[in-house]
């Protein structure tokens, strides 16, 4: 194809995105009428992550944080500051043990909870917040075992109070301009996908930067050896292949290396006589899982937080008409890319593609990314809408972390994935990010403005 025919083939493409998405809209998704009623909320567990949740959460409007809980007082008053700062009124604290969020839940004004404890709090204080009719906003992982996984489900079924894990990558800019394309066919059927989360985390996540002390998650490491944290490099991935809504997840194997890298750290960092270099840890330093899916698809998600590397997801898809690779920010498709077999660049599929909900900039953590997830998280619930993750994509993220662990111990057998849609996925449709609202956020500057978004300016310019 020439290289007039490819622009046109973008810009034909790039028009037909719009104009597909908004015929995609399902009315539970549809840009509502745009009710301002303010939607009150607590935030349970006020350390590293909810503290930056909770400042991203000052930029959305209509908001009002009732309260904030937290065993740790000190951590209370930082959380404190946050919102005083902002202006607002300073919300009532709970901080009277480890079961102190239970009098939290029993407030009669609260629409909404996030939940951004240590993991073994996620369900149970997820399942306490539905009992008590507040809708659940929890971190990742939203659950540790299948039966975790179960309670969540039953839960929101029982009592129709939505329940979302805070994904936070399913709604990455790159992310959704690549679901954009996959949706417009431009990829073909997608055949494999490959995602990692490769995060070093061991020299002040899992262990105190300073001393190599224990901090919560280390307890994992010593008991576990299974993938910890997948949710970070499924959740893109599950949305560009319609998981649980026309495609299943059907077995699982995964495989670990031996246990090398913490050891080394701390004998590096702390000498070869610090407890932590003597002791043995359950995790291996890499987890490879293959997910077979009920259609005949595959994902390989690795597992990789404890060696030293720079950040990477490594996100790759493979289509019958192509293929898109993070790593490389990349693509190849075939009859349109100038090249035979040739990558070329991401950037202008990037614009080409971009999604409506990026068309401006956001401010808060992960580059914007935590504000639109949780701004949406917000609309739902001020709109009486499903939230953009729902229960089903939350457990069928999580619960990766049991069944890789399962598999490892039974050296690499395949496991079965359970049914937690209970057949559903056969009919269930695609919902996430078929909404093509456009936020307006005090001070921040439209990137394009949406009469070119729906109309003309989605050309390709090189
Ligand atoms: N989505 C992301 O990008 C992202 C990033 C970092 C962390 N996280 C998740 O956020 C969660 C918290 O991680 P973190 O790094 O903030 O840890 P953290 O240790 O900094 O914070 C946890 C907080 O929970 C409090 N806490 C513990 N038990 C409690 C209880 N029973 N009741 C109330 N508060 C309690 C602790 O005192 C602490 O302040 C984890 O689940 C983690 O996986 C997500």
């Amino acid at each position: 194809m020439s290289h007039i025919d490819r622009r046109t083939f973008m810009q034909t493409n790039g028009l037909l995105t719009a104009g597909l998405l908004a015929s995609h809209i399902s009315p539970l998704f549809a840009a509502p009428a745009g009710t301002t009623k303010t939607v009150r909320l607590g935030v349970i567990g006020v350390g590293g992550r909810g503290r930056l949740l909770l400042s991203t959460l000052m930029g959305v409007e209509n908001i009002d944080v009732k309260a904030l809980c937290d065993i740790d007082k000190n951590a209370l008053a930082a959380a404190s500051a946050i919102v005083t700062t902002a202006g607002r009124q300073k919300p009532d604290d709970y901080s009277d043990g480890d079961n102190a969020y239970q009098k939290l839940l029993e407030r009669d004004d609260l629409d909404a909870v996030i939940i951004a404890t240590p993991w073994k709090w996620h369900t149970p204080m997820a399942v306490a917040a539905m009992n008590a009719g507040i809708t659940v906003g929890v971190e990742v992982p939203a659950a540790l075992s299948i039966e975790e996984c179960w309670l969540l489900v039953n839960t929101s079924e029982k009592t129709g109070i939505p329940c979302m894990m805070l994904e936070n990558w399913s709604f990455r800019q790159d992310n959704l301009a690549v679901l954009n394309m996959i949706r417009q066919g431009l990829l073909g059927t997608i055949v494999h996908c490959h995602c990692a989360h490769s995060h070093d985390c061991i020299d002040h996540w899992f262990f105190d930067r300073n001393t190599g002390k224990d901090l919560w998650p280390a307890e994992y490491l010593l008991k576990y050896n299974r993938d910890q944290y997948p949710t970070h490099s499924v959740g893109p991935v599950y949305s560009w292949m319609d998981i649980g809504c026309g495609d299943y997840l059907d077995t699982i194997t995964s495989t670990a290396t031996g246990s090398f890298g913490i050891n080394d750290m701390f004998v590096s960092r702390f000498g070869p006589d610090h407890p932590g270099a003597k002791r043995q840890y359950a995790q291996g330093d890499i987890v490879t899982s293959v997910i077979k899916t009920k259609k005949g698809k595959t994902i390989v998600v690795n597992y990789d937080m404890q060696l030293p590397r720079p950040y990477d997801n490594r996100w790759m898809v493979q289509g019958t008409r192509g293929i898109y690779s993070e790593s490389r920010n990349a693509v190849y498709l075939s009859n349109v890319s100038p090249g035979y077999h040739e990558w070329e660049p991401f950037a202008p599929y990037q614009k080409a593609y971009d999604h409506p909900w990026w068309q401006q900039k956001y401010s808060g953590g992960h580059g914007g990314t935590d504000f639109l997830e949780l701004k949406l998280f917000v609309e739902s619930i001020r709109n009486g809408t499903p939230p953009p993750l729902d229960v089903y994509d939350s457990v069928l993220m999580s619960c990766l972390v049991p069944l890789s662990g399962q598999s490892i111990a039974a050296d690499g057998a395949p496991v079965k994935f359970p049914d937690f849609t209970r057949g559903k996925w056969l009919t269930r449709k695609p919902s996430f990010a078929l909404d093509n609202r456009i936020f307006t956020l005090p001070g921040a500057k439209p990137l394009i403005n949406q009469n070119k978004v729906n109309g003309s300016n989605r050309a390709l310019s090189k």
